[in-house]
């Protein structure tokens, strides 16, 4: 089936992306859980971030939706970066590059204090280069996390689209929580496919795609 337009779809992206036809998207923005075992200090967590099943066939759904020439851009979890490496290259992307988010605040403190996120850049087959890459180091908000226990900020995400994708392009996020990718991706005249397992953040990507949350 052709991937909808400016769609959210609610249920599990694995089932969800094997109807869809291969190819059809432009480009991937994705922030999958961090298999981490999150939890704020509400007591937030974040579904499926306690087991790895998943991931590999996520991957390998994302890679076949992907058109030929295609990028995508995966948060990770820093220390479970071999699984999330294992993933990637099992589903047959090359890896070309690796993004860094500097935050002006510590999301924790143990060993460190952790001041950035990080993202890798993935690529199906051979790419084009953009004509004006971005830095690999980008810029990041504090959303105070009102609308997901992990929402991320529309600037950094903006930027990357605005690289890797072009107006009217089709752009994926398989796990888009609040939806911050389709948002961004919206307010530069890009296409959106998001899928969200969870009702409550199905329902707040919905209203938010349109500026009312
Ligand atoms: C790290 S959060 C994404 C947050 C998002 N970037 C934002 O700014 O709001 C990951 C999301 O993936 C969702 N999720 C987990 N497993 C899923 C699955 N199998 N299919 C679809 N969504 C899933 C979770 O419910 C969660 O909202």
């Amino acid at each position: 089936m052709r991937p909808a337009r400016n769609t959210i779809l609610h249920g599990d992206c694995i089932t969800l992306m094997q109807c869809l036809q291969s190819g059809s998207v432009d480009f991937i923005l994705t922030d999958p859980p961090y298999l981490v075992n999150y939890r704020d200090r509400h007591g937030r967590t974040v579904a499926n971030d306690s087991k790895s099943d998943w991931l590999r066939p996520a991957f390998a759904e994302m890679y076949r939706l992907l058109k030929p020439g295609g990028f995508a851009v995966s948060f990770y979890g820093w220390n479970k970066v071999d699984a999330f490496m294992d993933a990637w290259r099992h589903a047959g992307f090359r890896i070309v590059g690796h993004l860094v988010f500097a935050k002006d605040y510590a999301s924790s403190k143990r060993f460190l204090r952790y001041t950035h996120e990080q993202a890798y850049l993935l690529a199906k087959g051979p790419v084009r280069e953009p004509r004006s890459p971005l830095r690999d180091v980008l810029g990041w908000d504090n959303t105070g996390n009102h609308l997901h226990p992990t929402q991320k900020p529309l600037r950094p995400l903006a930027e990357l689209i605005g690289s890797f994708s072009q107006p009217g392009d089709l752009v994926l996020d398989p796990f888009c929580g609040s939806g911050s990718t389709l948002v961004a991706a919206r307010r530069l005249g890009r296409d959106y496919l998001g899928i969200e397992l969870e009702a409550q953040h199905h329902l707040t990507a919905s209203l938010r795609v349109h500026e009312l949350a």
